[in-house]
């Protein structure tokens, strides 16, 4: 089949000073609005709230970049109210309509495409090359889950003689959307958009270390036309307002991100019918990944050392689909361990504000601490080959390189969410397989390698959503990669991709006798 062409947005070159000169303002225009509150936004006002928290800059936790106000659950409650109100409108409103609303939205995205990037850089950390990117995926979230609905509104025809047999697709109904914090722009975006288009009235509960950014999302979507109670900013604690959205009886979906654990939960918390409830709710849940990297002895070790550096250390390997585990030939493993200790050794660690910077800090206390736990772990088990020491203002970690590393490793076997690297040693490609293979994740993973029959056994046999060859692992672009694992890793079809939409609707099939 060939898809539709879709041209992505194009991030920043910041080798053009004009480029780095608008950075540079957009940073102060931004630390100029440190510190102001953003309110929930339900059923078109924004909301006064008796709990308000802050939202601190990671790389410097005295700065508080917004402080922001958490819904109770009886504000919960009017918004769902609201969104029900709201639905029938919505769903009657024709998909074109919808779909131009998600088009100006990603406008009015690359109109403040440095000021988004700068707000992601200080609320989150991540180096501001990244968040650049970033910023051009949720652009494009917009851009192609519009032109999709488009096309999936028209449907099908299964016409035969004396029959008309159409095949449309409606709405569900009330979608509530749980974003994370690594990707707080686009995948909130993502998610948003593709139950809005759909025709579904959307809550959007942001990880709260992610809110203000969700906040400047909300002002986009606004701004860019979302009608009142269709979409709606519900910040607020996961346990209370989180827990109360899932459990509703009127939520027909539900599309989560974020941490196994938590997409665990909501699934089974999704299946129970509750009193009054007359559907079965539909759960998306991208969770974790523990993804592996093969390097075998055909490889080429340049490309491989940086491919690996970039995939585990970008964004602090704050990424579901960051390497975690690099999967050697014994034949190659000596030489490409040094050279990629040595590539370590020369990243650009610290100021996330610089384009040139590949590594910041994680994104709060408790995430240094448990990622330290795991490096002292690490200890334990296998041999530190490198460990970087990092700036102790901020919630910085040290990138660090275990070898040596049994497959069956905590540090092999848990995502750590951290720059933490485990390398492990096979004798053969039969048992890199099996070692990549043996996680209960099957996300993103890699190869590097110029032997075909080892290029095609990994096509063949490497469970992962996403498999890569010879190159990084992280960064999947919008119709050219549609993202998500299975496994451990997720329930529900690729984002990015021209399944996506399709959980978002309900489709119905309907004859007349002619
Ligand atoms: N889509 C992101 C990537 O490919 C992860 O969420 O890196």
């Amino acid at each position: 089949l060939t898809p539709h062409p879709f041209n992505p947005a194009a991030d920043t070159d910041y080798a053009v000073v004009e480029a780095r000169e608008q950075s540079q303002q957009a940073f102060q225009q931004v630390r100029q609005l440190f510190g102001k509150t953003y309110l929930p936004l339900v059923n078109g006002e924004y909301v006064s709230t008796s709990e308000i928290i802050d939202s601190v800059n990671p790389s410097n936790f005295s700065e508080v970049v917004g402080k922001v106000g958490l819904l109770s659950v009886e504000q919960a409650e009017q918004a769902m109210q609201a969104a029900k109100a709201a639905f029938p409108g919505w769903k009657n409103t024709p998909a074109k309509q919808r779909a131009s609303i998600l088009r100006k939205a990603g406008d009015l995205m690359e109109l403040r495409r440095a000021e988004l990037s700068a707000w992601i850089v200080l609320e989150v950390g991540k180096p501001v090359k990244e968040a650049d990117s970033e910023v051009s995926e949720a652009i494009d979230f917009c851009r192609y889950y519009a032109a999709e609905m488009e096309r999936l509104d028209a449907g099908y025809n299964y016409d035969v003689a004396g029959e008309t047999n159409r095949y449309l697709y409606q709405p569900r109904g009330i979608a509530v959307v749980i974003s994370p914090w690594n990707f707080p722009l686009a995948i909130a975006t993502g998610m948003t958009v593709a139950a809005l288009v759909a025709g579904n009235c959307t809550l959007l509960k942001p990880a709260e270390t992610s809110s203000v950014i969700a906040a400047k999302l909300t002002e986009i979507l606004v701004e860019a036309g979302f009608p009142k109670g269709v979409y709606q900013f519900v910040p607020g604690k996961g346990s209370k307002v989180g827990a109360h959205l899932v459990n509703h009886p009127d939520t027909h979906l539900i599309a989560f991100t974020g941490s196994r654990e938590v997409g665990c939960r909501i699934y089974a918390e999704a299946a129970k019918v509750q009193p009054g409830q007359k559907h079965l709710k539909r759960v998306i849940a991208e969770m974790g990944g523990k993804n592996g990297m093969i390097v075998d002895e055909s490889a080429d070790l340049d490309q491989a050392v940086v491919g690996v550096v970039q995939s585990a250390f970008g964004y602090s390997g704050q990424k579901c689909s960051a390497a975690s585990r690099v999967i050697v030939l014994d034949s190659v493993y000596d030489t490409f361990i040094h050279r990629l200790v040595e590539a370590t050794r020369s990243l650009n660690i610290g100021a996330t504000e610089l384009p040139s910077t590949q590594v910041g800090p994680v994104i709060d206390g408790n995430a240094q601490a448990r990622i330290r736990e795991y490096i002292e772990q690490g200890r334990q088990e296998a041999k530190v080959a490198v460990e970087i020491p990092a700036s102790d203002n901020g919630y910085f970690v040290n990138p660090t390189i275990f070898t040596e590393v049994p497959p069956t490793a905590t540090i092999a076997q848990e995502e750590i969410f951290g720059p933490v690297v485990a390398v492990i040693r096979v004798k053969d490609f039969e048992e890199a397989i099996a070692v990549a293979n043996g996680t209960d994740y099957a996300l993103t993973g890699g190869l590097y390698s110029r032997t075909p029959s080892h290029i095609q056994m990994a096509q063949e046999q490497f469970e992962v959503g996403n498999l890569y060859i010879n190159r990084t692992i992280t960064g999947a672009i919008v119709a050219r990669q549609p993202f998500g694992g299975f496994k451990m890793s997720g329930v529900g079809s690729k984002a990015g991709g021209p399944d996506y939409l399709l959980q978002f609707l309900e489709p119905r099939a309907i004859t007349e006798n002619v």
